[in-house]
């Protein structure tokens, strides 16, 4: 493929190059006409003047929106142009021409667009959005290589259920009932047993009855798994995690988050170490801000967002109690009604985006959880093996990038968060 990218225009300032690309809108007059163009790295303009080049101006005039185009001419800076540079054309040649095209530049509604989401994603909103997914991702495997952890994937597939059985999606595994993972976290401590610090990026699937501007039934979670770390070792990895991806994304997709009109300020403002607050010190807070709660109760959306307005970075809630949390984290040895596990909590109202703590070492105390939350043992043999032979204590967290993404990108919903969300009430495109 010959061309350069729209986010390289820069270097080829007084050269002819061809942009490989399509059309995303057109502006100008009878005398001079914008072809503004996008190629998934950014948006750039053509620019014709008729008296110079009559016939190319009007063929270039029945180019309709979001025909595909190969566009060659001399790149100039323009602070007016998008992206700062612009093209005086001096061929267009056409790959394919569209008809009707139904994502018009108007405004339209989130169903109409969320029906035509193979397309909704070409507008430059969300491309941004995707670019920043993107980086956030290659921030978080750069972190964990640069921490010496090995990234080493769960499996889809999973006779067991982490996180509770009433969000599993079962499938016919030829005959016998399987179940698409819900957290790869079970399969991360066997590998930390095996390689000390571990993390696996996959999608994991919950048949959520719930339809929130959190929730997605398919999403993608980072999760870390490390030999020997305990609940404070794990909180500290969290948060430099975080802070990484957050300063990575500052620094490589600042245009993006202009293009989401984020104000940044609330994402430089966010400084190690993150608060930390015991459950028990979030529901004093609660309760002095005059809500309603009591202690034993879990955090609903609301309650988050009570707490998380009074920091200006993601708050750690630890200890929560035993028997609100999965089957196994760690009691606090000082307190048994708590266990050493924390949810990271985002600033602004985004709720939780990572859950994790130490995990139970212990072989009988395993035994009797698995008992107590009605989990057939038999298929969890492999798992307390691990407490059989050479067990420690060990930490881990599970991010919800979906969650991260819409924080450090100021949207609304998940939804926008990945190409093609799953949701209670749609899987369609
Ligand atoms: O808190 P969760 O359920 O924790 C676990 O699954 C652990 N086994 C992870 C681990 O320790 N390895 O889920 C982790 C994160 C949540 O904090 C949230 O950000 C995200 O996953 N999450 C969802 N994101 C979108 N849609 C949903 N339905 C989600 N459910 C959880
Ligand atoms: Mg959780």
């Amino acid at each position: 493929m010959d061309g350069v990218l729209i986010k390289n225009l820069s270097a080829h300032v007084g050269e002819e190059v061809t942009i490989n690309g399509w059309l995303y809108n057109r502006r100008g007059s009878g005398k001079i006409q914008f072809l503004i163009l996008r190629d998934g790295t950014g948006l750039t303009q053509g620019v014709l003047v008729k008296g110079e080049k009559p016939e190319l101006f009007d063929d270039a005039k029945k180019i309709s929106q979001e025909s595909s185009v190969r566009v060659t001419g001399v790149v100039e800076e323009n602070p007016k142009s998008p992206g700062g540079f612009e093209l005086q054309v001096n061929n267009i040649e056409v790959v394919s021409q569209t008809e009707d095209y139904p994502v018009t530049l108007k405004e339209h509604g989130v169903e109409f667009l969320a029906d035509r989401r193979h397309l909704w994603i070409r507008t430059p909103k969300q491309s941004a959005i995707l670019r920043i997914r993107s980086e956030v991702e290659m921030a978080a495997h750069e972190f964990f290589y640069q921490n010496d952890f090995i990234q080493a994937d769960a499996p889809i597939i999973t006779p067991n259920a982490c996180e509770g059985t009433t969000t599993l999606f079962e499938i016919d595994y030829h005959g016998d009932p399987a179940y698409l993972s819900q957290s790869g976290q079970l399969y991360n401590e066997a590998n930390a047993m095996a390689l000390g610090r571990v993390y696996c990026f996959g999608p994991v699937f919950r048949a959520e009855k719930s339809k929130t501007r959190r929730h997605l039934m398919e999403f993608w979670m980072i999760e870390a798994e490390a030999a020997y770390f305990n609940n404070e070792d794990n909180m500290k990895l969290q948060e430099e995690m975080v802070s990484h991806i957050i300063k990575r994304v500052l620094k490589n997709r600042s245009a993006e988050l202009e293009v989401l009109k984020r104000d940044t300020s609330k994402l430089e403002a966010v400084q190690l170490p993150f608060p930390r607050l015991s459950y028990t010190e979030a529901v004093e807070l609660l309760q002095k801000k005059g809500h309603e709660f009591n202690w034993g109760d879990d955090f609903g959306a609301p309650d988050e967002t009570v707490i998380s307005e009074e920091y200006n970075a993601p708050v750690f809630i630890h200890r929560f109690p035993t028997n609100i949390k999965a089957f196994y984290m760690k009691p606090d040895p000082d307190d048994e009604n708590v266990v050493l596990g924390a949810d990271l909590i985002a600033p602004e109202g985004y709720g939780e985006i990572i859950g994790g703590g130490q995990r139970i070492d212990e072989l009988e105390m395993l035994e009797q959880r698995l008992e107590e939350h009605q989990l057939p043992k038999e298929e969890f043999e492999w798992y307390l093996d691990l407490r059989r032979y050479g067990s420690v204590p060990h930490s881990g967290f599970g991010l919800g990038l979906e969650r991260l993404v819409a924080w450090i990108c100021g949207l609304e919903h998940v939804r926008e968060t990945i190409p093609f969300p799953r949701m209670l009430y749609r899987m369609h495109p």
